[in-house]
This record gives C-alpha cells, sequence and structure tokens, in this order.
C-alpha cells in the first residue's frame, strides 16, 4: 500500500466518477464499512432525520418510521439493533455509533388500502437522510442485510408494518481498520450501469436522445 494511499484512509472518500455537474453532495455519497466510533451530535441526527421528514410521498401518507438507537445515549437498544444485523454487515456496521431499521406502512392511514407506494416513498426518506447526512460529514450505509423477523419482534414493530432495510451511520473510519477482504472491498472502484441502459426514450427500448433543448427523439 503506498503512502499516497494510507493517507487517504482515514475517512476515505471516493467520489462518484461522474460527469461534471453533478452535485456535490451527491458526488460525495457513498456507502463506506470503515466507520469512527466517533459519536455524533443529537443536533445531527435531528437534521438527518429532519431531511427524511421531508420527502415527498404518495397522497403525502409519509409511509416510512424510523427506530433508531445511538451507541453513547442508549447501549442497549444499539445492541438490540445490532444484534438483528446479518454477521457479514455487523462486523463493519458494529463499530458505527448509530444502528437504525426503517419500517414502512403498508397501508393507507385515510382507508387502509393497500400502499402500493410504500416502499418508494420510504427509499425516498433514506435517500433524503443520506444525502443530509454528507452535507453534515457524515455518512450512511443501508443495508437489507438483516433479520426483518428478529428485528420485528426485538424492536416491537407492529403488524401492518414492515422493516425494510438497516443502517449504519457515523463519520467515515479508517478503512486500515477493516479485514483485508472489507478493506478490498472498500477500495473497490465505484461502478454503475450505463444510463444508456435504463434510460428509454419515449417507450420502452426507445434510444434516449436528448436533441438540442433537451427533447427526446422518437424512435
Ligand atoms: C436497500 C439496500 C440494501 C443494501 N444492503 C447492503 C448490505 O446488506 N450490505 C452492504 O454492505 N451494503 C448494502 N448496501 C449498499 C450497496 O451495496 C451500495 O449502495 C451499492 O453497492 C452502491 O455503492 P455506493 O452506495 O457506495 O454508491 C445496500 C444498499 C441499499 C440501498
Amino acid at each position: 500500500m503506498s503512502t499516497a494511499n494510507t493517507e487517504t484512509m482515514a475517512g476515505l472518500r471516493k467520489p462518484a466518477p461522474a460527469d461534471a455537474g453533478l452535485h456535490e453532495l451527491i458526488r460525495e455519497r457513498w456507502s463506506p464499512r470503515a466507520f469512527s466510533g466517533a459519536p455524533v451530535p443529537r443536533a445531527l441526527l435531528d437534521s438527518l432525520v429532519e431531511a427524511a421528514r421531508w420527502a415527498p410521498s404518495c397522497m403525502n401518507e409519509q409511509p416510512w418510521s424510523f427506530v433508531l438507537a445511538d451507541r453513547y445515549a442508549d447501549p442497549e437498544g444499539y445492541a438490540r439493533l445490532e444484534s438483528a444485523l446479518m454477521e457479514g454487515n455487523r462486523v463493519w456496521a458494529g463499530r458505527a455509533p448509530v444502528l437504525g431499521i426503517v419500517v414502512a406502512r403498508l397501508a393507507f392511514t385515510r382507508d387502509g388500502a393497500p400502499n402500493r407506494w410504500a416502499l418508494y416513498d420510504t427509499g425516498q426518506a433514506v435517500a433524503q437522510l443520506a444525502l443530509q447526512a454528507v452535507a453534515a460529514g457524515l455518512r450512511v450505509h443501508q443495508m437489507g442485510g438483516f433479520d426483518a423477523d428478529k428485528a420485528r419482534r426485538l424492536l416491537g414493530i407492529p403488524e401492518g408494518y414492515e422493516p425494510v432495510a438497516a443502517l449504519a451511520v457515523g463519520y467515515p473510519g479508517d478503512a486500515r481498520e477493516l479485514s483485508p477482504e472489507l478493506l478490498a472491498r472498500e477500495l473497490a472502484p465505484r461502478q454503475r450501469r450505463p444510463a444508456g441502459e435504463w434510460v428509454h426514450g419515449s417507450r420502452w427500448g426507445g434510444a434516449w436522445a436528448p436533441a438540442a433543448g433537451g427533447a427526446v427523439s422518437e424512435t
């Protein structure tokens, strides 16, 4: 490992190698495994919650709920959340000072009809929270790798609410403290499918070819 690399390991940045024009907050958001154990001031956590709160949602239902635990304020609660993580995530996420489980209410409050946008809206709330975190110098790593039944039981999540994802929140840490396998994943280049694979112009399979003025061409 070169000195230059080592020096950047503490608080490793992995900005998206994206086209110019991408907002800094989006470019800098990524999902690290190396977290510093430093506590997160409550005011910053509250700003993350506020960012989630202002997410858009179908019928303004706001179907999301978050169960959060700060290891310093509530070690028992933290241990409960930690124990619901899959081992492969627990090894690194258990260092983050704050863990969370985001939960979606699956039916509309007003009439009990199924809310087919509940997961969509809940994801948007987390996306806003994750970007607010970057603005505060924090990082969020979302995890599908947790035991939803165990989380439901341990955290007392009621029927009709679905545990969707777990979150690790904290300041970036020193990647040199990760196992060699995790370090390799931490340093791996960030990749995305080209937009041409999933942006369709006018109809499914249509070429997305912005013309002058940004119009989409007919296929
Ligand atoms: C719903 C969801 C579930 C995820 N589950 C895991 C997980 O269990 N373990 C993990 O290490 N990363 C998990 N990730 C992180 C993704 O692997 C990561 O977002 C993706 O590789 C893109 O990398 P980036 O966030 O650094 O841009 C998850 C992300 C999302 C949004």
